[in-house]
């Protein structure tokens, strides 16, 4: 094999550290062999951690009404033809009836940055899911806010946390979000999470808009200094009512790449291959988990309001992205040598 980046490579394995030159230099020259040799290596350790085994969550998209104005994003608070809806906390218990049957373990709810979602209401609603399945693990994805509100869903039940930092480079971050949005802020809020005792989840787009291998790079240093329980990342996709609507998608086979990397990063992280590469490919989940992914996270919103959470063009919300479909995921993570489990899917330490 003729791969002048394999020195990289075996730093990276021996040592889960690379300078952001080093980080920079493993996107920028990466060719076939490279993303060979390090999907081999991803798998492997993850193997070695995790088994064969990939973890699923119940994905509850509990509103599309949001008050911020991300460029790339289809639920932005000025899309005017976006049809916004939100669950009721009884719509959300069903779902999670629902998704617990179905042999969920662990229910994420997500949505946009709305007031509706106030903290009595939200801690009202952890502690009925949380006292009715006691083998779950509730995710919380509902954006940034104050450390006195993350502090009261955490005694509330909540045990994880996603919030993407959507990028480690402040200018760039600029440029994703209206000034309102700082980097700052963000960071502070995971600061915050990770010291209130969630499992932390980070993350970012790969091909926003004006991002370079460089900022990647930062991405990837943040990743390893930061050591998140989790990290998604999908490649960016248009959407047409967002003022990015002319700018192209990410790539599939640089997120699987940078997937690779991050498992050899941090081994346990949790990583979700996301429905944003199943969107761009029809085997992108599959990819992703071939290339050092561990979760997915199928749909378990009610029907009639999946295909009003776009936050992207074409966003998949059914097939085996859905819930309801889980038998057909099985059938797929098997044929490529995976199991799915009915746990949890707590974080390895
Ligand atoms: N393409 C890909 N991912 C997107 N997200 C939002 N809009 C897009 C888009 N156009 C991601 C963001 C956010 C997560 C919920 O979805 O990273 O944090």
């Amino acid at each position: 094999m003729n791969n002048n980046l394999l020195p990289l490579i075996d730093k990276l394995t021996e040592t889960h550290s690379l300078s952001l030159a080093e980080y920079e230099c493993l996107i920028t020259e990466r060719n076939d062999e490279a993303a060979a040799t390090l999907a081999e290596r991803a798998v492997r350790i993850r193997r070695e951690i995790y088994g064969n085994s990939v973890y699923i969550r119940g994905l509850i998209e509990v509103s599309n009404i949001c008050q911020n104005n991300c460029y790339y994003c289809g639920i932005r608070a000025s899309n005017s033809a976006c049809e916004r809806y939100r669950l009721t906390p009884d719509e959300i218990l069903s779902c999670c009836e629902e998704g617990y049957e179905l042999g969920f373990r662990t229910f994420v709810m997500q949505g946009g940055e709305n007031a509706y979602f106030s903290d009595s209401l939200l801690c009202d609603l952890l502690r009925e899911i949380k006292s009715r399945y006691l083998d779950c693990a509730v995710t919380l994805s509902l954006g940034e806010r104050s450390r006195e509100s993350y502090e009261k869903l955490y005694a509330a039940g909540a045990d994880r946390y996603l919030l993407r930092h959507e990028t480690a480079n402040a200018e760039h971050y600029a440029k994703l979000h209206p000034a309102e949005l700082t980097h700052e802020n963000r960071m502070r809020c995971l600061r915050d999470l990770r010291e209130i005792g969630y499992q932390v989840g980070c993350g970012f787009m790969v091909g926003s808009p004006y991002q370079t291998n460089a900022m990647l790079a930062e991405d990837l240093k943040f990743v390893e200094t930061f050591k998140p329980d989790m990290c998604g990342i999908g490649p960016f996709i248009p959407h047409k009512d967002t003022p990015f609507r002319d700018h192209p998608a990410g790539s599939v086979e640089l997120t699987c790449y940078l997937l690779s990397i991050l498992r050899l990063i941090h081994p346990p992280l949790l990583l979700p291959s996301t429905t944003a590469l199943g969107t761009l490919r029809e085997d992108g989940r599959e990819m992703g988990i071939l290339s050092g992914a561990n979760v997915v996270m199928p749909n378990l919103s009610p029907t009639s309001v999946r295909r009003k959470y776009l936050l992207y063009n074409n966003k998949l919300s059914d097939g085996s992205e859905s819930a309801q479909c889980k038998a057909n995921l099985a059938a797929r993570m098997r044929a490529i040598g995976y199991e799915i489990v009915c746990a949890r899917g707590d974080i390895k330490k």
